[in-house]
């Protein structure tokens, strides 16, 4: 028996992503169509410059397309200002990053209070306490005063999941997580991104050219030249 099909968070419908004119245009996104649904832990696999930084900006709302339309739990991206777009990436949306992209002078738990306090609706000590639980929650608790430096590479990336998590956004987005760490700390931060992904139902969106990275998506989505080559759909184990 198959389960019902989760409901569609995020829609693309005819993306194009094109950069430059005549000779020089590039299609980095051309024509994709592609549901993106609530829950999902899903991999963009691809070879080098098939277009999964500019899927994972153009979802994001950090860049827009230049064709074709994304409807993001019903909203159009594309007819937001850009007031409400930088409102509605800020409280919906979280990031992760390859280089983990943390502030070099703020704590371990400063960095992870940050989207809150640019989302300015709860009051210092809810900060604070919100971001000291996100950090006991992805194992850190005990370093919450460190800065980065100070942190192994696989800390300082969960240390980015607790800053990506903790206002409890409906959608994480990660360019390459674990391209820049061993094969046994990246399965940590895959374990410790499937574990939120099963508690909180948030859905994840990563990117990868790791097979091993490949085997944890729920599906996977094989991009070729700015296309949709194939999309799998994995057993949940
Ligand atoms: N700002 C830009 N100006 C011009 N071309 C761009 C720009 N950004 C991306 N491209 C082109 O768009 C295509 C897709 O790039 P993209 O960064 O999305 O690939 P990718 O799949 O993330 O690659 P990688 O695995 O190397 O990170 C490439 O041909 C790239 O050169
Ligand atoms: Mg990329």
């Amino acid at each position: 028996m198959s389960e019902p099909r989760a409901k569609t968070q995020i829609e693309l419908r005819g993306v194009t992503r094109a950069y430059g004119e005549g000779d020089a245009l590039v299609r980095a996104l051309d024509d994709v169509d592609l549901e993106i649904r609530q829950g999902d832990f899903l991999a963009l696999a691809g070879p080098s410059g098939s277009g999964k930084t500019t899927l994972l900006n153009l979802v994001g709302s950090i860049d827009a397309p230049t064709g074709g339309r994304i409807l993001f739990e019903g909203t159009d991206l594309g007819a937001l200002t850009d007031r409400e777009r930088t409102r509605f990436r800020n409280q919906r949306i979280g990031f992760i990053f390859q280089d983990f992209n943390l502030i070099p002078v703020l704590s371990a738990r400063e960095n992870a209070e940050l989207p809150l306090q640019l989302l300015g609706e709860s009051s210092r000590a809810e900060r604070r306490r919100a971001s000291r639980e996100m950090l006991e929650e992805v194992g850190l608790g005990k370093l919450a005063h460190r800065l980065p430096r100070e942190l192994s590479g696989g800390q300082q990336q969960r240390v980015a999941i607790a800053r990506a998590l903790v206002k409890r956004p409906g959608v994480v987005l990660a360019d390459e997580p674990t391209a820049n760490l061993d094969s046994a700390t990246a399965q940590e931060i895959l374990d410790l991104m499937r574990s939120f992904n099963r508690s909180l139902g948030t859905t994840f969106v990563f990117s990868t050219h790791d097979p091993m990275v490949m085997d944890y998506a729920r599906r996977l989505v094989r991009l070729r030249d700015g296309k949709v080559a194939a999309i799998e759909e994995r057993e949940e184990e």
